[in-house]
């Protein structure tokens, strides 16, 4: 097929990332792209991106995009024999939970983070020894064996709800120390927390958010809930990714910032032109492993395919399950 005819082909799919992707740079994915497409028709495949995908991947191959929470979700009414997993492997793992029967594929396994890699299940237990009786709530930011020993997920979305859903004094929450920080902020509910941080948002200083309102005026500041609690405390709203979404499309800031891995204010930017967008954003090298290449690559080979003990699954899976039960 000639090139002609591909752009000519793509050009409605180049439209929604014109003003992010130079026309020199659009043959090289229109192509991968182009592909994909039809690879999820022949495979009866959807692709579940989460939102610091990179523009192509969200705006042009992706059936599902949200936060956590919402992947997970769209996981359990998903309507296909296959589920790519645009995200971290955690993600692919809590989409495969609640799809046994489904093959989840996603495109590099090495696709870690640097919460999910800060606790094991043996460390979960330990904290169980030292406060007998207290539930665990787990970010789902964590492995499947970390998940199995907890009592309940949670993500940034809905923390908050969960702990104040288990109807006790005290939880043990697990891993990430910020984001328990900053629930505990809100709640009368005492947190136990572990040390686990996000290698991107721990990066954010309240210095940083002084300086950007000196430096931009009126700037409405928003932070992802993994930043450190004196950022948040500077931020003037702290949500998940789709609530950070939510906020832009709902109130249109004239100059925002998004205190969050750097494809979030690309992403969103697409839909607000009048929105001016500051960006001292922090790029996820583990989001940044999942490419249209390597999407197109887990389509043609369906590889790399997760898979859990089916044991573990199940108790892994019961958590994750008592959290979507919380409204
Ligand atoms: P969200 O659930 O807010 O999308 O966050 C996931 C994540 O990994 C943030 O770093
Ligand atoms: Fe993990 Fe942080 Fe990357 Fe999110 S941004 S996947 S929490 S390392």
């Amino acid at each position: 097929m000639s090139a002609t005819t591909l752009l000519e082909r793509t050009a409605p799919l180049y439209d929604r990332v014109k003003t992010l992707i130079p026309p020199i740079e659009w043959p090289v994915f229109a192509d991968d792209i182009e592909a994909i497409l039809a690879l999820k028709r022949q495979r009866n495949a959807v692709i579940l991106a989460h939102n610091y995908m990179s523009p192509e991947i969200f705006h042009c191959v992706s059936d599902i995009v949200g936060d956590s929470l919402a992947l997970a979700r769209e996981a359990v009414t998903a309507d296909a024999d296959v589920i790519v997993l645009a995200g971290v492997h955690f993600m692919a793992e809590t989409a495969k939970l609640l799809n046994p029967e489904k093959t989840v594929l996603i495109p590099d396994s090495r696709a870690g983070c640097s919460l999910a890699e800060s606790i094991t299940a043996a460390d979960v237990r330990l904290m169980r020894q030292r406060h007998p009786g207290v539930p665990v709530v787990t970010y789902v930011n964590s492995s499947a064996a970390v998940k199995a020993e907890s009592d309940i997920c949670c993500t940034s979305g809905n923390a908050l709800k969960i702990v104040e859903s288990l109807g006790v004094d005290r939880v043990i929450m697990l891993p990430d120390e910020y984001l328990a920080k900053n629930i505990a902020a809100q709640t009368r509910v005492k947190i136990i927390a572990w040390a686990g941080h996000c290698e991107v948002h721990e990066r954010f200083t309240a210095a940083e958010v002084r300086a950007l309102r000196a430096d931009y005026p009126g700037v409405v500041i928003l932070a992802h809930p993994e930043c450190p609690p004196e950022v948040v405390a500077e931020a003037d709203y702290t949500g998940s990714t789709a609530d950070m979404s939510n906020f832009v499309d709902r109130k249109k800031p004239a100059r925002v910032v998004l205190l969050t891995e750097c494809s979030m204010a690309d992403n969103i930017s697409v839909h607000h032109p009048d929105v001016s967008f500051v960006r001292p954003c922090n790029l996820c090298p583990h989001m940044k492993r999942i490419t249209l290449a390597n999407i197109r690559r887990a389509l043609e080979t369906m590889q790399e395919e997760v898979t859990i003990d089916p044991a573990l699954a199940e108790r892994a899976r019961l958590s994750v399950e008592r959290m979507l039960a919380v409204r």
